[in-house]
């Protein structure tokens, strides 16, 4: 396999320099991993009360960390920039329309401040959860910093999310306020948000407040329970006092799918969070002050939500939002705001590499793009096919391709190369960050051999892992600290396989529970099948995903049982517009096929493994004998070929 060294233009002034560093570090965090980790914090954070208890695993797999610490997370965000960094840009913000907005530390605590003293003033106090369905606008950005300056707890839905999926979300976290705008605006086309937000509430007993930034003249309709945003935040003061939290408090809540259909809110601590997010940031992309840094993706998303706001402002940099689609009206736009902006550090999805290839190879040949320095890719693995045009074309082979692998769950990077010192190879994630101890295990927490695929799991808890899911103690456990035990105590098991390469470098091959992963968010198929049962012709379905070349899973792949259907074109339909309806419009299947039955385990379990392998026209070697009906694997097969 072929080695890609980093160009020696990054070491000199890159934060760690050397493999030899990287492996000094690794090694003090092995010898004293408590302490290291107390002192990493000590020196990376502001704080109101110092530290002095590292970790507590007392109630493991409840970990604590520095639980005497005070902290505030929009203190450390800008506070802690206004004395050296006051003037310098921290926010690009460039909307469809081509518009820019540049602001500055000293104007983003401004704008906060007076966000977070609106917020007072419509009764939200510490700890009340307020949720946020808002496009991506700076008021966005204004409205996160201003919740957790006053410590109300924002609950993150995507904006594209329908008004049912909206409503499960504001009732299961309670919240008391959502804070949206009028319109939201892609590619070219407008979103009447606040209608959606009208509908989600309507059966809401409790009836959230709803506060909406306007962003045009149209009329919408204002509810009694309505505020408008322009008008009140013109009386609001700049100064606020910031609350100060314990390290161990809610910081926000994000919804990630699981295999059971509902969502799970994901709890992490402040300082965890805080924490790694700057520490990663710095680290595994390098981030410097001269650095314009654009992470594409929705800051509704945890990658987003990370690395576009808390990553760049933690470490003082200016981070680029773009309110669009990147590749809408075409692919040159990606092209053109990275020439505009002299974008350096670039951080986005294989999928939209994939898209930029296929759209228009040549076209970064038009471009300036002299300024960028590092890619960097997150979600899936990159295919050697789109790394090898980036590398050649945009690179002309003088840049790092770094693939970051992580999750919701883990809040920020844990296995990605160090773009000046770690060699890369396409599709590899290459080594844990220096502090993760991080290992591909059998059930019963047995190193693996090389080469082979199995569990990829951390030994030993990290100040940014998930804390808890909300309200639901036994789920936590048994998703993530059940599945794998080293000396009979429970590892995290990441639901990913991977692979250990002879060099130690590890390769995600995938993940092995019921999720999807669509254009990077991540789906449980239990979700859409229970929308697609709701379809009178549906007996029982199952959903799994079959590879598209650019979106790689966005194409579902539906098997249905219900006798007598003629018209699969129309069934698809009816589907398809069920499925936009509740959960959001990417979420799409592109065919169907109508079965006798679907294999399952006795105990009733689906068997997407084997369908899986159906799609993917494998020959299905494994044990099939545990299956009530064996036999239905060979029908669908035969079906399969037949009609597809
Ligand atoms: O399966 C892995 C895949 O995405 C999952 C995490 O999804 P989510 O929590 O939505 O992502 C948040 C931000 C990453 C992982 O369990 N994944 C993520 N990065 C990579 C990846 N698979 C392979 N290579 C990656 N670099």
């Amino acid at each position: 396999m072929q080695l890609f060294n980093p160009p020696e233009n990054l070491q000199k002034k890159a934060h760690i320099k050397s493999m030899e560093q990287y492996l000094e570090i690794q090694k003090e965090f092995e010898e004293d991993y408590n302490n290291k980790w107390l002192e990493l914090a000590k020196d990376n954070l502001e704080w109101f009360k110092k530290p002095e208890i590292s970790l507590n695993g007392e109630n493991a797999p409840f970990y604590k960390w520095f639980e005497d610490w005070e902290i505030n997370a929009a203190y450390e965000c800008i506070d802690a920039n206004l004395e050296k960094n006051a003037d310098k840009i921290a926010i690009i913000f460039e909307a469809e329309n081509w518009e820019v907005t540049k602001i500055t530390y000293k104007k983003l605590s401004q704008q906060v401040n007076k966000t977070a003293n609106l917020l007072k003033k419509l009764w939200i106090q510490k700890w009340d959860r307020v949720a946020l369905y808002m496009p991506m606008i700076l008021e966005s950005i204004y409205a996160i910093l201003a919740c957790t300056r006053i410590w109300a707890i924002h609950n993150i839905v995507f904006w594209w999310f329908s008004s049912g999926a909206l409503e499960e979300r504001i009732v299961s976290c309670s919240a008391k306020l959502v804070i949206t705008a009028d319109w939201a605006y892609r590619k070219w086309k407008a979103y009447n948000l606040k209608n959606t937000v009208d509908k989600a509430i309507e059966n809401i007993d409790s009836k959230p407040k709803v506060l909406v930034i306007k962003r045009n003249n149209i009329e919408i309709k204002i509810n009694e329970n309505d505020y408008i945003y322009n008008d009140l935040i013109l009386e609001e003061s700049e100064v606020c006092e910031v609350e100060k939290l314990s390290s161990e408090d809610l910081l926000f809540l994000l919804y990630t799918s699981g295999s059971t259909g509902k969502p799970k809110w994901v709890k992490h601590s402040i300082w965890g969070y805080l924490l790694w997010v700057k520490l990663t940031t710095k680290w595994a992309f390098d981030l410097q002050k001269w650095d314009v840094f654009w992470c594409t993706a929705d800051i509704w998303w945890i990658t987003g939500h990370t690395y576009s706001i808390y990553g760049p402002l933690l470490n003082g940099g200016t981070t680029v939002i773009y309110e669009g689609v990147p590749t809408y009206p075409d692919a040159w736009r990606v092209w053109e705001i990275i020439e505009k902006h002299k974008v350096n550090k670039f951080y986005t999805a294989p999928t939209l590499i994939r898209s930029l290839h296929k759209l228009c190879k040549d076209l970064p040949k038009n471009y300036d793009l002299s300024s960028l320095e590092i890619l960097w890719t997150v979600w899936e693995p990159i295919n050697p096919e789109a790394w090898n045009w980036f590398y050649e074309m945009v690179w002309q082979k003088k840049c790092p391709i770094v693939d970051t692998w992580w999750q919701t769950e883990t809040w920020g990077h844990m296995i990605a190369p160090l773009p000046a010192v770690t060699p890369t190879i396409p599709w590899v994630a290459t080594l844990p960050m220096p502090w993760i101890m991080a290992n591909i295990l059998d059930k019963n927490g047995e190193d693996i051999w090389y080469n082979k695929k199995w569990l990829l799991c951390i030994t030993k808890p990290w100040p940014s892992m998930i804390r808890w899911l909300w309200e639901d103690d036994e789920k936590f456990i048994k998703s993530y600290f059940s599945d794998v035990k080293i000396d009979w105590k429970p590892v995290y098991f990441s639901w990913d396989w991977a692979i250990k390469l002879d060099n130690n470098y590890i390769k995600i091959t995938w993940r092995l529970d019921d999720v999807i992963n669509v254009s990077g968010h991540r789906i449980g198929t239990a979700e859409v099948e229970d929308i697609i049962s709701k379809n009178e012709s549906v007996a029982e379905c199952s959903v799994v995903w079959r590879k598209d070349k650019i979106t790689w899973e966005n194409i579902f792949w539906f098997i249905v049982i219900k006798k007598e259907i003629n018209k699969k074109q129309e069934l698809l339909s009816e589907i398809n517009l069920q499925l936009r309806k509740n959960i959001w419009p990417i979420v799409k299947l592109d065919d169907l096929l109508i079965i006798e039955g679907l294999p399952k385990t006795r105990s009733g379990k689906i068997m997407r493994r084997l369908l899986r392998s159906i799609t993917a026209w494998e020959k299905i070697t494994s044990d099939i004998s545990t299956l009530e009906n064996p036999k239905i694997i060979e029908e669908i097969e035969k079906l399969y070929n037949e009609n597809i």
